[in-house]
């Protein structure tokens, strides 16, 4: 059995993209890992030094989870600010952590080009932080996207320096967790590229249904299927891939039928689609709704995981002061 340690932005709600891309696979590997899911809202502050509404979205990003299927029963669910063990483990990993290599970083670069004005020493030291939420647990897998891999990258270089500094073997360098070929990317409908959130283009599993219809409706589309053979453009490509996931053979074979004979209306598509993606969120729609009612349930939830997340992040702290050599007299 695996340890596996997963961090989810504070402002990370989820999409369509989100639940067909990864987290509908978050629900297999609980079972078969020890898995940590937090909620990073320390690493909020690097971005949003005065969140609108810290608490509300942190309610409400684990709600989603919970309602996707996460099973805090199984996994441990916790909030990142509820370990502060995470922080003295950050403090100590810095001190090994070079600020040529923190400039260096891709997501770093970007964040300075985007906000000249805020360049503050929590961004630079953003994947030192990181390092830490993963190696106090010891995890040895942690699913992460493209965007992340740079950092997964660096946390294994902190972990294995640590070892190398001081002689040991305290921590293992994680990989990142590997679905294989069940990872399906999900397009988003402004004609190009992948749904997320910060493109502005994608549809939440808390979006209510007129929101949905309304955003579906209005995708891009193109003027209608060309004369000759040529290939299907890619907003209308992204259109019936979306449909694949979440629709019946039977529509999508008769949208492709109708596509071929180029007697396709958009309109009629879309509107099927539109209920279609309703029909298939329909069951987290509610459970998230539930959830929100629930404020007892989701206290405890966060309670229960805040002790099993601290227990298992003492326990590497100590072992760490111990090795750098903190005593008690
Ligand atoms: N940097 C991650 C993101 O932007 C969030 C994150 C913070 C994380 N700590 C983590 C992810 C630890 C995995 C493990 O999505």
């Amino acid at each position: 059995m695996e340890t596996v340690v997963s961090g989810i932005r504070s402002t990370g709600n989820l999409h369509l993209g989100n639940y067909y891309g990864a987290i509908r696979n978050f629900l297999k590997m609980q079972l078969e890992n020890k898995c940590f899911f937090f909620i990073a809202d320390y690493h909020a502050l690097t971005t949003h030094p005065k969140p609108d509404d810290l608490h509300g979205n942190i309610k409400q990003v684990i709600a989603e989870y919970l309602a996707c299927g996460i099973d805090p029963e199984i996994a441990t669910v916790f909030i990142q600010s509820d370990v502060p063990e995470v922080t003295e483990l950050y403090l100590l990993l810095n001190m090994n952590a070079y600020v040529g290599e923190l400039e260096r970083t891709t997501s770093f670069k970007e964040k300075i080009r985007k906000h000249p004005d805020n360049i503050n020493a929590g961004l630079l030291t953003y994947p030192v932080l990181m390092a830490a939420d993963i190696i106090i647990h010891k995890a040895n897998k942690v699913p992460v996207g493209k965007d992340q891999e740079q950092h997964l990258e660096m946390t294994r270089r902190f972990a294995r320096r640590f070892n190398m500094i001081y002689g040991v073997d305290c921590f293992p360098e994680p990989d990142a967790y590997n679905f294989g070929k069940e990872l399906i990317k999900i397009p988003g409908l402004d004609g190009t590229g992948k749904m997320g959130k910060s493109e502005g283009n994608g549809i939440f599993l808390a979006d209510p249904p007129q929101v949905i219809r309304k955003k579906v409706m209005s995708a891009v589309t193109d003027s209608g299927p060309a004369e000759t053979n040529q290939a299907m453009s890619e907003p209308v490509k992204n259109l019936f891939s979306i449909m694949n996931v979440v629709s019946d053979q039977s529509t999508v074979n008769y949208f492709t039928d109708k596509y071929a004979s180029r007697e396709i209306r958009y309109g009629e598509l879309k509107k099927q689609l539109a209920e279609d993606i309703i029909k298939a969120t329909d069951p987290i729609r509610n459970r998230i709704n539930d959830l929100l009612t629930n404020n007892e349930y989701l206290s405890k939830v966060v309670k229960e995981g805040a002790d099993k997340a601290r227990a298992s992040a003492a326990r590497t702290l100590k072992e760490v002061r111990g090795i750098i050599g903190y005593k008690s007299f």
